[in-house]
């Protein structure tokens, strides 16, 4: 139980946590309980990925609970938002969008968000789940030598490659758009928390190369790495209802939808919470290689 009282109940070993007793639209509507909100961004840097069962916030609703947690994005640099909604991504499986791919939301930008929000609209009666990862335990799994070796690496993180063939004309469209700016970042492989200090690896599908290395070493290293972040032992995966909702710490997670549900429709909406520049084990901050600031996206980089 929490100093506000809420219910805290692990999902997971080692990530996951379902929180009861708090109703978000109720209990977010007027003035937030700054103790609240306090206390469940502790519950959130500890357990990572937080469950609300049942909430059926609106769009308002989800907007209010994010804003919580800091300034938020506009929806997405290159993909639309929902119609007369800025900040809010549609992940709808009908129109391509499928995230089967170990990854950090848009860590391509210099300044990727602290957090994600899920809220679930429309799900199928089977699959469609989405999985997270726990990246800081990924990198205390390191042996000891291959956690000093990665604090001193960097990856390069692009929206542009090409980790698909598009299945149909739908996410054709939707690649070309991803792809409509491109960026590429450096990021330190293993990032610092901002409000923890925790190490973590910060590698996942946009990484697509190591800084000092080549083509084929780059993708057996960052293999090598991604194979910690991916362990069983690592991930909850959380199954969804209509109305549920879920919040990530994108600093310390990688997240994967697995397109298991065929033509079923599936949609959910995505608010995530802009961040700060990473940081590396010893104080070096991300650097932007190609593209801009994306001051367009995220406040935190204007
Ligand atoms: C995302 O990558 O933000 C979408 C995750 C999901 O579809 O479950």
């Amino acid at each position: 139980m929490s100093n506000t009282g809420f219910d805290v109940r692990r999902i997971g070993g080692r990530i996951g946590a379902e929180i009861t007793g708090v109703d978000l639209a109720e209990e977010f509507d007027g003035t937030p309980d700054a103790a609240l909100v306090a206390d469940i961004n502790t519950a959130l840097l500890e357990h990572k990925a937080l469950v609300f069962r049942g909430q059926h916030l609106d769009d308002a609703g989800q907007l209010r609970f994010a804003s919580l947690f800091g300034e938020l994005t506009t929806a997405h640099p290159t993909v639309p938002a929902v119609d007369g909604q800025p900040h809010i991504l549609p992940v709808d499986g009908d129109e391509g969008v499928r995230a089967n791919q170990w990854h950090t939301d848009v860590t391509f930008v210099r300044t990727p968000p602290k957090a994600s929000t899920l809220r679930a609209l429309v799900v199928p009666p089977y699959g469609g789940n989405t999985l997270i990862a726990n990246s800081q335990t990924a990198y205390r799994d390191l042996p000891e030598s291959l956690r000093e070796f990665a604090d001193r690496l960097w990856a390069v993180h692009t929206n542009d490659y090409d980790y698909a063939a598009p299945r149909d004309d739908k996410a054709a469209e939707r690649r070309r758009q991803f792809v409509s700016r491109k960026y590429q970042t450096a990021h330190p492989v293993v990032r610092v928390h901002p409000e923890t200090g925790e190490r973590g690896l910060f590698i996942g599908g946009f990484a697509r190369s190591l800084v000092g290395f080549g083509p084929s070493d780059s993708r057996d290293l960052l293999r090598l790495l991604q194979a910690y972040v991916t362990r069983p032992e690592n991930v909850v995966r959380i199954a969804w209802n209509p109305g549920d909702l879920v919040l990530f710490d994108n600093r310390a997670t990688q997240h994967y939808a697995p397109d298991d549900y065929g033509d079923l429709p599936r949609l959910l909406h995505r608010v995530t919470v802009a961040g700060d520049v990473p940081v590396s084990v010893d104080g070096a901050r991300s650097h932007v290689i190609e593209g801009d600031e994306a001051a367009h996206y995220t406040p935190a980089a204007a």
